[in-house]
């Protein structure tokens, strides 16, 4: 099928890249001509694992193609994708300026039938919207064309985003229009093998989906750290305590992980939507709200232990592995790391960082500055330094030598903020450890 997709962001250029690779003609939109002339040249503009190569062949082969001009991409499609971004407004509701100007430039240019599909995470009701500015196009320049406005949101996670594009556990359709839904269909065929994927409902609950499933997880993640702040006080071990949980397949071993709280792109921006959305509606989401300060107060923790064990910490030099909010990703938005960084500058401390993918992400968001040295290599953000802090589970961060980190740091001491390790064995390494609700091996904070 004939695909342009408007937003050449990290859900546009992964749903075009994978679409294209199934065999479709996919053309991606972007007004940003710095950005497209990137993606001419080859350059994928985030770190995604097995993104370049796949825009790369289908470039090569003819079936992917950028271009900034909005009339050649209304002409081009069968099928309208809408992935420019939502971010959030100064209230924490979304944002919805760049998908309206795409609706009225999908209006401005329409000749033909089409499907318009809303990928960008959007409050309920907007799809509507996006069916009334495309209307008003259409009748200032006097034409009738049939279109049809769907709500399919994308359930992507950064770091993993080709992956589950290509093998969806859902495919999610908001529609009451059947020729829109067998297009989707037909579309989504190559991707809906095995056992049926698809799910059809009306838009509204297809809007409402997506954020329900986002503040869902989050809700499991603020959860676990809410049992963690208490198996801290109480000497148990949240470690244990969760795969005794998971174990109840009810539960499920799943995004049971206590840890510094959740950041990213999603779930911070999206819980609070949720919560904005609910408000405008007459209702207070007591829950959502919870989940929310649970998280602020989780990214701070792991400074609260370094304080608990240091006192002031004035003059402190620390080894910090991991910016990224989380591993296989350079992405740093609402990371629990920044907030750990600026709780330190604070207090007057030096970090020496280092991330297999982040760092040029924290010299863009940071600058060049006397408390911050970027680090070529995990070894050598420890030299000089009094203690590790650890705050993305990169994978190269599992096993370290931890003789060798004794020896490196003045004062022996591990803060883990993704319980990646076993305080036993840290502990017979000679090291002091510290992590989230581990209370055996933490003393209980005041
Ligand atoms: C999320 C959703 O998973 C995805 O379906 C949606 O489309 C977009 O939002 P993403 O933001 O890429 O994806 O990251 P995710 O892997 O979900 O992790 C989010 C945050 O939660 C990270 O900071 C991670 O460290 C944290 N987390 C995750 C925990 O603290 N504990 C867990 O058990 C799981």
């Amino acid at each position: 099928m004939r695909i342009t997709i408007f937003g050449t962001g990290y859900v546009g250029l992964v749903t075009g890249a994978c679409l294209a690779e199934v065999g479709n003609d996919v053309l991606c939109l972007d007004v940003d001509a710095g950005k497209l002339a990137r993606l001419e040249a080859g350059d994928i503009p985030i770190f995604e694992p097995g993104l370049a190569p796949l825009v790369r062949e289908n470039r090569q082969a003819g079936r992917l193609a950028f271009s900034g001009d909005a009339a050649r991409g209304v002409a081009h499609a069968e099928v309208i994708f809408i992935a420019v971004g939502t971010p959030p407004d100064e209230d924490g509701s979304a944002d919805l300026s760049h998908v309206l100007a795409v609706a009225r430039s999908i209006g401005a240019h329409l000749t033909r039938p089409v499907v318009v599909v809303n990928k960008s995470t959007v409050p309920v009701g907007t799809a509507d919207r996006v069916r009334k500015a495309i209307a008003a196009e259409l009748a200032t320049r006097g034409v009738v064309v049939a279109f049809e406005v769907v709500s399919n949101p994308e359930f992507l996670k950064e770091g993993d985003a080709v992956n589950d594009c290509l093998r969806p556990d859902r495919i999610v359709i908001g529609s009451d229009s059947e020729h829109a839904v067998a297009q989707l269909r037909r579309l989504y065929a190559p991707f809906n093998r095995n056992h049926e994927r698809i799910v059809v409902m009306d838009v509204r609950s297809a809007e409402l989906t997506k954020y329900a499933a986002n503040a869902m997880l989050a809700t499991k993640i603020s959860f676990m750290n809410e049992m963690a702040n208490i198996a801290e006080r109480v000497g148990a071990d949240i470690e244990q305590v969760r795969r005794g949980i998971g174990s109840d397949p009810r539960i499920g071993y799943h995004f049971i992980y206590a840890g510094a709280g959740y950041g990213g792109s999603c779930f911070p921006k999206d819980v609070n939507a949720l919560d904005r959305t609910a408000r405008e509606h007459g209702y207070r989401p007591r829950l959502l709200e919870a989940v929310e300060a649970v998280n602020a107060a989780q990214k701070g923790r792991v400074h609260e232990l370094m304080r608990g064990h240091f006192g002031s910490l004035r003059g402190r030099r620390f080894a910090l592995w991991g910016l990224a909010f989380k591993p296989n990703t350079d992405d740093m938005r609402e990371a629990a790391s920044r907030t750990l960084l600026e709780r330190l500058w604070a207090d007057g401390a030096l970090v020496r960082a280092w991330d297999p993918e982040a760092l040029a992400e924290t010299r863009r968001i940071y600058g060049e500055r006397d408390d911050l040295v970027l680090c070529t290599d995990p070894w050598s953000a420890l030299e000089g330094t009094d203690a590790l802090v650890v705050m993305t589970e990169w994978k190269a961060f599992r096993s370290p030598d931890f003789a060798r980190i004794r020896s490196a740091l003045s004062e022996p001491v591990i803060f883990d903020g993704r319980n990646m390790y076993e305080p036993q064995v840290v502990e017979e390494a000679g090291l002091a450890y510290y992590g989230i609700g581990r209370g055996r091996s933490v003393a209980a904070p005041a």
